[in-house]
């Protein structure tokens, strides 16, 4: 029986020496040690010994378990550092590699130029219209007919306006001046708002020309409102939106629904007045168009025009934009090219 424990020990201890896994040290385990490993099956002949042997073989038959335990935790400590390493080795974190970019998205100038222009009216106490008073999808009625346009007005023509099809009468708006009725008529006077939104031209695309571009609408409507108020907000609009003071000039021009009215011009901010490209070598530039509401459109909208009158103006806020930041082509607002709009 000894030379048996003896011969299990060292099959044991060779099977031990040439694991090379953990998995291979639990297999030895299992074989040798379990319960129904090889060494219980020969403890349980110890029964039949005499108490002498009982006492020589059980503690020799204990010894060498205790031996197998220890160079098996031994060489399984040795493979469990091993795949340890080899595991931080793989997983390992190199904190000084640089991270990975993320682009972060920003508002788009159109959008940054019209809130900033807006903010500058509220401050002068106009609010703006809610969306439902400003529809792009407009009638000839509000876009036309009551801003007292003609009806053979050539700004009608499908040359020049979006109509939408088999709707008779239903078309893209032209400008924003249709806001101006759309207000008369759900607010009686004193009234003082403005309109951002889009609009429509059916026109050729070139570098100052796109076929939808962005206007703000202004009204004030009140009790002696003058063209004096209306020189006064349009020259405080001006210093404020370019940074400073800059010389205005008022032209007389025609529009169906002001009266008198002006298309104002800001002295070219590229050449301060000596002629440039950007200015076409006048040394102006149009920003906007305004004038006194007409009394027609007081009338047509039931505000007695010897009671109250008003101003009204109109902007284009890519024009604008391109003056402050010397853009000279309005289809780069349209394009998506992140290496524009970035800039901004
Ligand atoms: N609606 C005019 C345009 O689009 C601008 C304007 C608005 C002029 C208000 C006078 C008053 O050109």
């Amino acid at each position: 029986m000894k030379e048996q424990l003896e011969n299990i020990y060292n099959s044991a201890k060779s099977d031990i020496e040439k694991a090379e896994s953990i998995n291979d040290i639990d297999a030895i385990r299992l074989r040798y040690l379990s319960r129904k490993g090889e060494f219980n099956s020969i403890k349980k002949g110890l029964k039949d010994l005499s108490d002498e042997d009982k006492r020589t073989i059980g503690a020799l038959a204990n010894k060498i378990t205790q031996d197998l335990e220890l160079l098996l935790k031994e060489k399984y400590d040795i493979f469990y550092q091993k795949e340890l390493n080899e595991k931080l080795q793989h997983d390992r974190i190199d904190i000084t590699l640089s991270g990975k970019y993320v682009s972060q998205g920003k508002v788009h100038p159109l959008t940054q130029t019209t809130k900033e222009i807006v903010s500058i009216f509220q401050n002068l106490g106009f609010s703006v219209v809610s969306s439902e008073l400003s529809p792009e999808v407009e009638t000839e009625y509000y876009n036309f007919d009551m801003l007292n346009v003609p009806k053979d007005h050539p700004a009608r023509d499908v040359q020049d306006t979006f109509y939408v099809k088999d709707m008779p009468n239903v078309i893209l708006r032209s400008q924003t001046s249709g806001a101006q009725i759309h207000v008369m008529e759900t607010q009686k006077p004193p009234i003082k708002v403005i309109s951002p939104g889009r609009v429509y031209r059916n026109e050729n695309i070139n570098a100052r020309k796109n076929n939808f571009f962005h206007q703000i609408e202004g009204l004030y409507v009140d009790k002696d409102i003058t063209f004096g108020d209306l020189k006064g907000v349009m020259n405080e609009f001006i210093r404020l939106y370019f940074g400073s003071a800059r010389p205005t000039r008022f032209r007389s021009s025609f529009f169906p629904f002001t009266e008198p009215s002006a298309e104002i011009d800001v002295q070219c901010i590229m050449c301060q007045g000596k002629g440039c490209k950007i200015c076409s070598g006048t040394g102006w530039l149009e920003i906007l168009g305004a004038g006194m509401v007409d009394v027609n459109v007081l009338k047509g909208v039931g505000i007695d025009p010897d009671v109250y009158s008003g101003f009204a103006f109109g902007m284009g806020v890519e024009r604008l934009a391109m003056l402050k930041y010397a853009i000279d082509d309005i289809r780069l607002f349209f394009n998506n090219d992140k290496r524009f709009l970035e800039q901004f």
